[in-house]
């Protein structure tokens, strides 16, 4: 998988994906990550990108011209065309199953803007995948690309240790995922759960799924429709809803 970023933030980009696991999915060969300035193809003598939009308002534009020499640099290197993410408050919202998508690919770039945006014009000629991280507004598109870069590689095979790993945990199979524990068995007064010192490995599984139930309706019950629930495990959430609705009431009682 090779990352191609134009952005006029590189070294923001470049320190980022060189830490932790990225970094050594970089230095493994797992992936490649190219920082292209846009300031490198500005076409005045002051290195200006940006300028007032037409019609007035706020603020200043990214203008067309170095946005495309950019991207064209990027792209006459490939063989085929590849796709090309904006980042931007108006794009589709990010999710797990896009990301595993978009991992397919071999070859992505990503146009961060900055500024109050970048020119239409540029945009209706090069972007195939306007793509939003969430519903607020920050001043760049360089840390969406990079929580889009980090989610992309953990689909690439060879980044994360373990193969299975990046698609078994929370939303692979629709549900948050369970609650984990490791040593000390007992830390400021409080247990790990029984059943998973008990060795049972179908208890464990068990107990695990319905972790991964109960934590799923508690704080993102919108996700239960698109999951895979079984009609059994529809009961239980019914009738974990009735417990914590009775649960409310009673509490509501004693105040
Ligand atoms: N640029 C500014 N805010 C953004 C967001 N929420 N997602 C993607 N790009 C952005």
């Amino acid at each position: 998988m090779n990352f191609h970023v134009l952005t006029l933030f590189p070294e923001m980009i470049c320190q980022a994906m060189q830490s932790s696991i990225t970094g050594r999915a970089i230095e493994n060969g797992s992936i490649t990550v190219e920082a292209v300035n846009i300031r490198d193809f500005a076409f005045n003598k002051h290195m200006k990108v940006d300028d007032y939009p037409y019609g007035g308002g706020a603020g200043m534009l990214m203008q067309a011209e170095p946005v495309y020499l950019a991207w064209e640099s990027v792209r006459k290197r490939m063989e085929a065309p590849c796709r090309t993410v904006f980042l931007t408050p108006q794009g589709k919202t990010f999710t797990q199953e896009m990301a595993r998508d978009l991992a397919q690919s071999r070859d992505l770039i990503f146009l961060c803007g900055h500024y109050e945006g970048i020119d239409e014009r540029v945009l209706e000629e090069i972007v195939t995948d306007p793509v939003s991280i969430g519903d607020y507004v920050l001043t760049g598109g360089e840390l969406p690309a990079l929580v889009m870069m980090d989610a992309i590689s953990r689909m690439v095979p060879g980044v994360l240790g373990n193969e299975e790993s990046g698609e078994n945990e929370s939303f692979s199979a629709g549900l948050l995922e369970y609650p984990q524990y490791t040593r000390p068995q007992v830390w400021h007064g409080k247990e790990v759960p029984e059943v998973l010192m008990s060795g049972h490995h179908g208890n464990v599984d068990a107990w695990r799924r319905e972790q991964s139930i109960i934590r799923t309706l508690r704080t993102r019950p919108d996700l239960l429709p698109q999951s895979d629930l079984s009609n059994k495990e529809w009961n239980f959430v019914r009738q974990l809803k009735k417990q914590w609705k009775e649960e409310a009431a009673k509490k509501n009682e004693n105040v």
